[in-house]
């Protein structure tokens, strides 16, 4: 009886660890100046103990550095090629030759992405050939002899109409038939995933008041919601996210597609005018998903209890040259310099006691005041030229105080107008989106940069 229990319960036991646990796994995003290399990275990557990698494109010298290692790797067809290789069988079997023949199998690729969150882009004619073009490159793996990738697509939130209650979650009218239909017919057809993009961080940001911030970071010991369509009760943003897609996908005739957590993450920096975007929170978001996902049993979500939800953390490094507000470039699990931003451990099992105390945040509540609009530390100056002309060329009299003359003339230097361009241009044009960005020329300041009888137009919050 104790021989038969025992070997009982150490095949469970290794069973659970090897195929039931969620692997965790780590974007690897490329958009920074000064990021380590693609063998440095894997070293990271490892370091991290990941157990998978998700590329933006099918870089060769990421996919060599990824060889002969135990990492799954998920690659990515750029947007752009989308239309064409939806129209040739040709053009889709050229590039999986040339993007996984070339490394499979001692690159272990276990997922092929068509595009990144295609449905967000207003690019509809894309929209229309997502889902053919992921059935052209599901036929070119499949001449190859290749049946151990997976083809999909990452969707992000925005797929959806509707998101709350969970139950009520439905798939915008624009792609549900024209889109997610064959779509979800496909993946289901293959036995693959629904990839989702899932950032409790934003619906926590643009609505902190109705939203409590430990529900958002699954940190919460006292708020639960109760769907009042399902009965299911959640006591946390990221099911209650996840479930909506599970909703809508049911509602379309699909209960049965695994879903797979493509990216998500929580920033650690960011903006003064933005909030809950700091270090503290960041690893807090980060240790709780990675013990969820890496929970034994799994504990799913409340509409697929005890589902395996495999996934990427958002991301590993910080990355300096991605568009948009600050939180957009303070993703990473890394800085850029390979230092860790806080402890991480990707497997889930180093007890928070064994990471060192944390930075207090101090963002939670928005900012309250004033904030300018500066050329930012180290921007190239031909660059700040350029920015300048088009500050001024926007909105009404954005420039006038510049002019020889005028009351912020002096100093007269590039560096000096183009803040006072940028700090104009960003007051007039906040409220309708504008940002304090520039291509990266541009950042906030709290510190008024007035003196004498200049005074700076700044944005108050
Ligand atoms: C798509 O195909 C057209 C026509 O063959 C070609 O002109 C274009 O450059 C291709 N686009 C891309 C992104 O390769
Ligand atoms: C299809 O793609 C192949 C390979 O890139 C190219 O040679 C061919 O011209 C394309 N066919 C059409 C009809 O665009
Ligand atoms: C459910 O979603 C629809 C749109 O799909 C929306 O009009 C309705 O208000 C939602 N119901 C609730 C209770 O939020
Ligand atoms: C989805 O796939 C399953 C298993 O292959 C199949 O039984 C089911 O009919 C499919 N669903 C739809 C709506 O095609
Ligand atoms: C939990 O929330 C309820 C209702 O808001 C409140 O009455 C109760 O005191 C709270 N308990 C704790 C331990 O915070
Ligand atoms: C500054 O930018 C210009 C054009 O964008 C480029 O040609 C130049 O090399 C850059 N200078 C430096 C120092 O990076
Ligand atoms: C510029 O002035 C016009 C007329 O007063 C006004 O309608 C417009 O909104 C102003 N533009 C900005 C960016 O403030």
């Amino acid at each position: 009886m104790g021989f038969v229990f025992l070997l009982f319960l150490s095949l469970f036991v290794s069973f659970s660890g090897a195929e039931i646990s969620g692997k965790v796994g780590v974007n690897y995003g490329q958009l920074g100046n000064n990021l380590p290399s693609p063998s440095r990275s894997v070293e990271l990557i490892k370091s991290l103990n990941a157990k998978r990698v998700k590329i933006y494109d099918a870089n060769p010298d990421i996919l060599k550095a990824l060889k002969h290692t135990d990492i799954q790797v998920s690659i990515m067809v750029p947007n752009q090629l989308i239309v064409n290789i939806s129209a040739n069988q040709t053009l889709a079997d050229d590039w999986v030759r040339s993007n996984v023949v070339a490394f499979y199998p001692d690159t272990m690729i276990r997922y092929l992405l068509v595009g990144n969150e295609i449905i967000s882009s207003t690019d509809t004619q894309t929209w229309d050939n997502l889902v053919p073009a992921m059935r052209k490159i599901s036929s070119s793996l499949k001449a190859h002899g290749i049946r151990k990738v997976k083809v999909g697509t990452p969707s992000a939130m925005d797929v959806l109409q509707s998101s709350f209650p969970p139950s009520n979650g439905t798939f915008r009218s624009d792609i549900s038939g024209r889109v997610m239909k064959p779509m979800l017919q496909f993946l289901n057809r293959t036995k693959s995933f629904f990839f989702l993009d899932v950032y409790p961080y934003f619906p926590w940001s643009s609505d902190p008041v109705n939203i409590k911030l430990d529900y958002a970071l699954l940190q919460a010991t006292n708020t639960t919601y109760t769907d009042p369509g399902s009965g299911l009760t959640y006591t946390n943003m990221f099911d209650q996210m996840v479930d909506a897609v599970i909703f809508a996908m049911n509602r379309l005739g699909y209960p049965d597609i695994r879903v797979f957590i493509a990216e998500t993450g929580w920033p650690n920096g960011g903006d003064y005018d933005q909030i809950g975007c700091n270090i503290y929170n960041a690893a807090t978001y980060n240790r709780n998903v990675v013990k969820k996902f890496t929970s034994i049993p799994p504990v799913g979500t409340p509409a697929r209890p005890g589902r395996v939800l495999p996934s990427f953390i958002f991301s590993l490094y910080n990355e300096n040259q991605k568009p948009g507000p600050g939180t957009e470039r303070h993703f990473g699990l890394l800085y850029p310099n390979a230092l860790e931003v806080y402890g991480i451990d990707l497997t889930g099992k180093t007890p928070e006691s064994e990471f060192k105390p944390l930075p207090e945040p101090t963002n939670n509540e928005p900012y309250k005041g004033k904030i300018w609009c500066m050329v930012a530390k180290g921007a190239n100056k031909s660059d700040v030229g350029s920015a300048l002309s088009y500050a001024c060329s926007q909105g009404n009299k954005t420039c006038d105080p510049i002019q020889p003359g005028g009351k912020c003339h002096k100093p007269d230097s590039l560096v000096w107008h183009a803040s006072y361009a940028f700090s104009s241009y960003w007051s007039q044009f906040k409220k309708a989106g504008g940002t304090c960005y520039f291509n990266g020329l541009a950042s906030q300041t709290i510190k008024d940069p007035s003196y004498g009888s200049c005074k700076f137009p700044g944005v108050t919050l």
